[in-house]
């Protein structure tokens, strides 16, 4: 049965803060599927997207491999208008995309199957994305480390894309207590941004 966990993202009162402060909860699952419980990546993914929250309403935003879905559905919650997506044959990890929905209020989101790498009817209906979220998404189900740093560059380098790394204390999120949680613990996560080499008008 899914248990709910919150967390709570604020900006600290201040000069250049608001006092804002917004919650989340996600429905957490002990099973075989790794997309029933929230990683530590994405607590550090939802602190970026909060303090970048601003820019997010009327974005349009799709989560890839986002199993309990806590950033895209931060980014809802923020005005963004968010697609949730998993395999497509993993009808537990796409059933908790719906249970976060409902959990916060947000039906509007839609919930839709993608397998990494395969074409879909899904796929080709989505409109125009502007931003595209995964949080430990590079990973080998077979290997037992989870690093980007192997499989990236071929990929950049195939898609003429490029790679910009975002330093943790740049968004606060260089801590081990992010959003009232004890998430991301010890773990060593990246941020980084993925993007197009060439914009298209070059
Ligand atoms: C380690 S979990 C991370 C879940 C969530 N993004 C987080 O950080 O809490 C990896 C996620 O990728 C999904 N996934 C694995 N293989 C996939 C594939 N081939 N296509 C789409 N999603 C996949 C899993 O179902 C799972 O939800």
């Amino acid at each position: 049965m899914a248990r709910a966990q919150r967390f709570r993202f604020r900006d600290e009162p201040g000069p250049g803060g608001d006092g804002a402060v917004l919650e989340v909860r996600v429905p957490q699952v002990l099973h075989v599927q790794y997309g029933m419980y929230v990683w530590p990546c994405a607590v550090v993914l939802a602190q970026y997207l909060w303090f970048h929250r601003r820019s997010l309403p009327g974005k349009a935003v799709l989560e890839i491999g986002a199993g309990v879905s806590l950033p895209g559905i931060l980014a809802a919650k923020c005005g963004a208008k968010v697609v949730l997506s998993d395999n497509s044959e993993f009808p537990h990890c796409l059933d908790i995309c719906w249970q976060s929905c409902q959990m916060n209020n947000l039906p509007q989101v839609q919930v839709v199957g993608l397998t990494w790498g395969h074409l879909s009817k899904d796929i080709l209906s989505l409109p125009p994305q502007d931003i595209i979220l995964g949080s430990d998404v590079f990973f080998e189900p077979e290997a037992t480390v989870r690093s980007a740093d192997w499989s990236l560059e071929g990929l950049l380098y195939k898609w003429d894309m490029k790679c910009v790394h975002i330093p943790l204390e740049s968004f606060d999120a260089d801590k081990e207590d992010i959003a009232e949680s004890t998430l991301p613990g010890r773990h060593t996560v990246e941020m980084l941004i993925i993007s197009f080499a060439k914009t298209v008008s070059e």
